[in-house]
């Protein structure tokens, strides 16, 4: 009787509190979800009914939401197989979704709530794979209205279609900014009829002497990866015979693509970069830089010459052409890293700030924000600006787009003048970034509420990911970068459900597998089952641990980068000799991701140490003033403090420039193979009897490396170094059986 008792209860609770998101697999999780188990049949052709005519621009999305569905009939109402309605005393995005025994109802605050409703009716299409959709009740509403992600076609273009199938996936997701990074030192890529010269000069380049691409073609080679080489179908042969590599967008196109992501409820923000990231301009008219000619300035490139009437001219009529072809109410204008040098020695620069009394090259800067922000205003616009902007006078009803992680500062300022902010920390939220195991839940560890923003919060718009593609050239390459961390994006800008790192990995995971059935590219996460640097002893199998079932994976033994043709993996590899395995991952349909080389030493157990004395719990930690790149060098730095470290972890009180020294002894308490890991930023190493075990030295982002030592029970001497010099990451600790991560058991720390 206890029992049924028990089944029942658990039955209403997932019947009236729903058996959480991560049921469904939904990404991002939504807010509330009653799914009791039944499920309905789609039906062949379908009928739609809206409650709106303006609802019918869903259509398209709805029909690749339900692909086993064919396109019926279409009708003002509330009577059809799938009714869309819109609701207004739901939020603005906010949506009902319900799926009964028979039919789909969806409810919605906004156009935008329709479309986010119909990206879960997608997601719960591939749980009935594609046949049936489960019987839910679902209210959804946004943690952030803006939810946007940005692409950089500058640094290399990407055509229309791409960009079209982009935004289906930022729909997927429930992105509805798209911002569009259209100009920059490396390509101009929009038609400006009034200046025609930007795209028939702007657009082209040479890849032969143009560095990105001279990058992009060594990474090519190193990587055996065709994601790294120029697509085809964007080089030419120009008069002369060069080749040139390039593209860009009419205003035909730029048309289609806003059209299209309407549709999809998605803004387009054009970003035409000013006054700095304006080498295009200035080699087409040379006479709006200071200097008359293109030129790199300290740091960045120098900008336009902000003392020349001109350059506002000509900022205002490329601008006005740009409010014609993008209907929305926000436009970028940059103004980000300004190099400001070549202002300094203009006569006319100097001119503007004495007669307007802007003090200096930073007012100068101000100033310019100001006028195109008044000239944006009378166009029915608000200007956003990256976080450059911030101060000065800059209007209130500018917003600034925050970037650097590192100015914390440039984000108060902002909040405290009353200007609207969106968080794109570069830290978290720039997709370019090399990534490892650990990147995914980088993003998604990001918390908004943790900056400061406390009494602002209706001032923060939203959230913000940035594609920059200096290194990546293909659309395949683009995929890898975003994904699965857009995922992790979507999840923090819309979902308000309490984080759950296992279970947003294993729904990634899932979303993964469906990038896997329809050809995309992303980044697989990593294999399992070996180290960086392994031992053993007569003999080890090494067993491949797939992140899922398709995921391919290809491996060589002569330490050379597997490709398409290398053998695959398909079960245990015997190894009883010294030997390099290089393992490489593919996706399902063949497109290479990143390569683990895994070393095998044979080893034998190395003997304990005899101390002859009692040792106390911990390790000894010595903390030295170090500004450096290397652990070696660490002890030539002043001793700052010395103390007994219960687990090795940055002390409470350690801040600034950091070195630190830990020494003592592992406690053993079986012989046995050992795997230890160090997750740092910057460098780490691990040694135990005076063997470098992890070798993660050197300066560098967060990177986990990981290497094993064959240990008899018994006490052997361990020393962990690790150096940063702006307060970073420091997680060393041991890998079990089931490859998981843990720390070093305390019990095993001696003094
Ligand atoms: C930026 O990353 N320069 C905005
Ligand atoms: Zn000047």
């Amino acid at each position: 009787m206890k029992r049924l008792l028990f089944v029942l209860i658990g039955a209403l609770f997932a019947a009236c509190s729903g058996r959480g998101p991560a049921d469904l697999d939904l990404i991002p999780a939504p807010r509330t979800v009653e799914h009791s188990g039944g499920a309905y049949r789609l039906p062949e052709v379908m009928t739609v009914a809206c409650g709106d005519s303006a609802l019918f621009a869903a259509r398209d999305f709805l029909a690749h939401a339900l692909p086993a569905t064919g396109a019926g009939e279409l009708l003002l109402g509330t009577e059809g197989d799938v009714c869309l309605a819109l609701d207004r005393s739901l939020a603005d995005g906010a949506y009902r979704l319900e799926v009964a025994s028979d039919g789909v109802r969806i409810a919605a605050g906004s156009y935008g709530g329709v479309i986010s409703a119909i990206a879960t009716l997608r997601q719960l299409a591939a749980v009935g794979g594609g046949e049936t959709l489960p019987a839910v009740k679902i209210e959804d509403a946004p943690r952030y209205a803006w939810r946007g992600y940005m692409l950089d076609v500058a640094r290399h273009f990407f055509t229309k279609e791409q960009v079209k199938a982009l935004l289906l996936r930022m729909a997927e997701y429930k992105f509805n900014k798209f911002h569009w990074h259209l100009t920059d030192d490396q390509g101009w890529r929009i038609e400006i009829r009034r200046y025609p010269q930007l795209t028939e000069q702007g657009a082209w380049r040479d890849p032969a002497t143009h560095q990105n691409d001279i990058t992009c073609a060594e990474r090519a080679e190193q990587t055996l990866d065709p994601a790294y080489r120029l697509p085809e179908a964007l080089l030419r042969t120009d008069a002369e015979g060069r080749t040139l590599y390039g593209g860009y967008y009419t205003q035909d196109d730029i048309r289609e693509v806003v059209a299209y992501a309407a549709t999809l409820g998605i803004d387009v923000i054009p970003e035409l970069d000013m006054p700095g990231h304006s080498l295009k301009i200035i080699e087409s008219f040379p006479a709006l830089s200071c200097a008359g000619k293109a030129a790199w300035g300290e740091t960045f490139s120098s900008p336009l010459c902000l003392g020349n009437d001109a350059t506002l001219e000509f900022a205002k009529n490329v601008y006005k052409e740009v409010f014609e072809l993008f209907p929305f109410e926000y436009v970028h204008l940059g103004a980000d890293e300004v190099e400001k040098i070549a202002w300094t020695n203009c006569p006319k620069c100097q001119s503007r700030i004495r007669m307007h009394r802007l003090g200096d090259e930073h007012g100068l800067q101000a100033w310019f924000v100001r006028e195109m922000e008044s000239f944006f205003a009378a166009h029915g616009r608000k200007l956003i600006g990256w976080d450059e902007i911030a101060g000065d006078n800059l209007s209130p009803t500018a917003v600034v787009q925050w970037w650097r992680s590192w100015m914390g500062s440039t984000l108060t300022q902002s909040l405290e003048a009353g200007n609207s902010v969106i968080l794109s920390p570069v830290e978290y939220l720039y997709l370019d970034g090399t990534q490892n195991r650990n990147s995914l839940l980088k993003v998604y560890g990001y918390d908004p509420a943790a900056e400061r923003i406390a009494g602002h919060e209706s001032q923060v718009l939203g959230l913000h990911a940035n594609l920059w593609t200096e290194t990546v050239p293909t659309f395949d390459r683009a995929c890898y970068q975003i994904f699965p961390r857009l995922f992790a994006a979507s999840e923090l800008a819309w979902s308000t459900q309490p984080k759950d790192a296992a279970g947003f990995e294993r729904r990634a995971a899932v979303h993964m597998q469906r990038l896997d059935a329809e050809g995309w590219n992303y980044r697989i996460p990593d294999l399992g089952g070996f180290c960086d640097e392994n031992v053993f002893l007569d003999r080890t199998v090494v067993e491949v641990v797939k992140p899922f079932g398709s995921v391919v994976v290809r491996y060589t033994t002569d330490g050379s980068v597997p490709t398409a043709s290398s053998p695959l993996y398909e079960g245990p590899i015997t190894v009883d000799a010294d030997c390099t395995l290089m393992f490489r991952r593919f996706t399902a349909s063949g497109k290479a991701g990143d390569t683990q080389r895994a070393r095998f030493v044979k080893s034998s157990l190395l003997a304990p140490t005899e101390t002859g004395r009692t040792l106390s719990p911990g390790l000894t930690v010595r903390w030295y003033d170090y500004v450096g790149e290397a652990c070696g060098e660490i002890e030539s730095a002043t001793l700052r403090s010395e103390s007994v470290a219960a687990s090795v972890a940055i002390p409470e009180q350690v801040k600034g420039n950091i070195g630190l020294v830990f020494t003592g002894y592992l406690d053993i308490p079986e012989d046995g193979i050992y795997s230890f890991y160090l997750y740092t930023d910057d460098g780490s190493t691990l040694k135990v009897d005076g063997r470098m075990v992890v070798d993660n030295d050197g300066p560098h982002s967060r990177t986990e490396r990981s290497g094993q030592i064959a240990l008899a029970r018994g006490l052997h001497p361990v020393e962990i170094r690790y150096f940063d010099s702006n307060g970073g990451i420091l997680e060393a600790g041991m890998i079990d059986a089931q490859g998981r991560r843990v720390p070093i058991p305390s019990q095993m720390l001696r003094h």
